[in-house]
């Protein structure tokens, strides 16, 4: 289905453009035939992932802090000038391991502006327009795996990405008849600067995360914007309201109550395991 001109004709707005996940989906999404804008704080990571991802198609560089809903506003208002957008992508977040109880109230609001926050802003910018002008438009976000379960020492990004999974499912009811499709993506570890510097610092701690992951790698970028570009395609337009995990099955290994019998088991163990041979 990764035809030349899957996107063609399709106007796309990545959060958080300009780096990691955000910038491989932007530079598949343009190599797929799309129009792609990007947005983040910093004008100069923004403008430097423009010009590198130019030769691949059009791409416009957006400084917007997507905590303030009035800059989200005028940005989306700049975007429409030159036609509306197709496809919104939540991708800008903000996360750091920390002990819950250390986090001062600025820590906490801090990613919950830009994750909860900031997706609300940008998916209630783009779907008051579309709904207005009964033009049709995907929203995908990029959630974690840990939003349906929370997890300890990320609690401000879990109750956050939670929030959003919530959005995604709730607004794909309610708008779903009107032709705006919601959808999300919840990773597993995929090395960036922006995700690995603040959650898996050391690596030790890297190593802990390769070992708990029963494929024992990491996700890709490429995988990651694969699977983004389907789900913004219209290949996929049934698919409406879902969390997809792409994790090699992390979150499961750590839900399996004998998983861990893996570990503790040996080959003689499995073998003196095994029901001795009926008697003929
Ligand atoms: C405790 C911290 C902290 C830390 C910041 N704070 N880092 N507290 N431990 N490690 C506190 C600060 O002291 C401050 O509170 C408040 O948070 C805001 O910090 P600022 O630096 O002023 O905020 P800001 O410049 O807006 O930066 C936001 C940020 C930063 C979230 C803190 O990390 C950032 O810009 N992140 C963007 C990119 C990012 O996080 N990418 C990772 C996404 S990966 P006080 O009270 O002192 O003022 C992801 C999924 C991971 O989300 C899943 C992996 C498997
Ligand atoms: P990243 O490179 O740090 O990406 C985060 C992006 O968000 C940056 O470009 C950042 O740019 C932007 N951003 C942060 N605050 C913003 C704000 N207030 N307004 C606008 N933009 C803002 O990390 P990543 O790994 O690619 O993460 C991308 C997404 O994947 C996030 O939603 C993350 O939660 C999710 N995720 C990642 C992993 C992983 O292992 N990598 C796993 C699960 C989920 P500026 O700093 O310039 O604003």
């Amino acid at each position: 289905m990764f035809t030349p001109d899957l996107l063609h004709h399709k106007r796309i707005l990545i959060t958080g453009g300009g780096t990691g996940l955000g910038k491989a989906m932007a530079h598949r999404f343009l190599e797929l035939g799309a129009t792609v804008y990007i947005c983040g704080r910093r004008e100069d990571v923004l403008e430097k992932t423009a010009a590198e991802l130019s030769t691949s198609g059009p791409i416009h560089a957006l400084p917007c802090d997507v905590r303030n809903l009035d800059a989200v506003e005028a940005m989306i208002d700049a975007i429409w000038k030159d036609g509306p957008l197709d496809i919104l992508v939540n991708n800008a977040a903000g996360n750091f391991i920390a002990r819950t109880e250390e986090l001062s109230p600025r820590a906490f609001e801090s990613v919950i502006g830009i994750v909860l926050l900031g997706t609300l802003h940008a998916t209630m910018a783009c779907g008051r327009r579309w709904l207005k002008a009964a033009h049709s438009g995907t929203v995908l976000s990029i959630s974690a795996t840990y939003a349906p379960v929370g997890s300890a020492y990320v609690v401000p990004s879990a109750i956050s990405k939670a929030g959003v999974e919530a959005l995604t499912r709730s607004l794909a009811v309610e708008w779903g008849n009107r032709g705006i499709r919601m959808n999300a993506i919840a990773p597993g570890p995929i090395p960036t600067q922006g995700a690995f510097s603040r959650l898996l610092p050391r690596p030790d701690l890297e190593a802990l995360a390769l070992d708990r992951n029963p494929m024992h790698r990491f996700g890709t970028v490429e995988e990651l914007a694969n699977l983004a570009a389907f789900l913004v395609s219209d290949g996929s337009a049934y698919i409406n309201g879902e969390v997809i995990r792409m994790d090699g099955g992390e979150f499961l290994q750590g839900a399996g109550e004998f998983t861990t019998l893996g570990r503790a088991l040996t080959d003689e163990d499995w073998a003196s395991l095994k029901p001795s041979k009926p008697k003929p």
